[in-house]
């Protein structure tokens, strides 16, 4: 076999400069970013894009600069739940230019890579580490107040490369729903951000009851209080119950963002009370000095 380099494919120390000057601009990247919060759960379905979404478009009616990174990279739905999901993306003069949902929110997804919505992303755990890197270190995100990362469900190779690729990482948020299967995988999910020392901001229970639309009565569709109960258990704080509301669907599935279409909604002042605790959380933090502490 001959030892001479292709022209076209990169050296070993081509290779290793061009990760080093990567690094570097993830870590560029990080420190113009002042919160940085990731979303997980246990198990799919639960809501964990949708209480992403929705916290963002809070905190951008705020005020703040908002990023959204989809590290979901087998099922991103961030695009499609901000109507974008046919919006090709641009390159700036320092890298891919995120896709301006709302004039201060900015979000990555692959799903705004994919040749059609259709296409399966066919990764293992190394390429994955590399595209979730990329999406911080070669994305114009500029300065932000908050970088919300949405996470498939599970511990498994997205979790732990954010985990490992954020460095302080300001908090976790986990959402579950009230049953009793949903809650034995949360309580993996508490025990995986305590072990990578990542602050837990709290536990949200999603989908805790219906209210009928006729007698205002809360029925508890997948039981209620489950998500409080865990918290109470594992001593983590409580962040709040967010009932079943057809509308989260409708409009996730029409690309506006519940609390945006509904700003006066039960449902919407439940997502900004959690909003403000998450906010509060990191805030008091960062003024008694300990972030960036593990
Ligand atoms: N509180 C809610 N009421 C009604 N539907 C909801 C609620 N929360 C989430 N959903 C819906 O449930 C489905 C799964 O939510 P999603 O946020 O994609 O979950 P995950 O990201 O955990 O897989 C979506 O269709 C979403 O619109
Ligand atoms: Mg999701």
């Amino acid at each position: 076999m001959s030892t001479q380099q292709h022209a076209d494919i990169p050296s070993e120390e081509q290779r290793k400069a061009e990760e080093e000057k990567r690094e570097k601009r993830v870590a560029q990247t990080l420190g113009k970013i002042r919160y940085k919060i990731m979303v997980m759960s246990g198990k799919g379905g639960v809501g964990k894009s949708t209480v992403a979404v929705n916290l963002a478009a809070i905190l951008a009616k705020d005020g703040n600069y908002v990023g959204m990174l989809d590290a979901d990279i087998h099922g991103p739905n961030i695009p499609k739940m901000w109507g974008v999901d046919w919006k090709p993306l641009q390159s700036g003069d320092e890298g891919i230019r995120p896709v301006e949902v709302l004039p201060n929110v900015k979000l990555i997804s692959m799903g705004l890579l994919l040749p059609n919505p259709d296409s399966p992303v066919v990764w293992r755990g190394p390429l994955k580490h590399t595209a979730i890197k990329q999406f911080l270190g070669d994305v114009e995100w500029g300065d932000l107040d908050f970088l919300i990362v949405d996470l498939p469900p599970g511990t498994g190779d997205e979790p732990l490369s954010v985990a490992h690729l954020i460095e302080g990482m300001d908090g976790s948020i986990i959402v579950t729903t009230p049953q009793d299967v949903a809650l034995l995988d949360s309580r993996k999910t508490v025990n995986f951000s305590r072990m990578l020392k990542i602050p837990l901001i709290g536990i949200v229970e999603n989908m805790s009851g219906l209210r009928c639309p006729k007698c205002g009565h809360l029925i508890p569709l997948f039981k209620i209080g489950g998500g409080k109960k865990a918290a109470q258990d594992l001593e983590v704080p409580f962040l709040g119950q967010i009932p079943i509301d057809p509308e989260v669907v409708q409009k996730s599935d029409s690309g506006t963002p519940y609390v945006v279409a509904y700003p006066d909604s039960e449902v919407t002042k439940v997502f900004e009370d959690i909003a403000k605790k998450c906010k509060a959380f990191v805030e008091s933090r960062d003024k008694e000095g300990k972030k960036d502490k593990k």
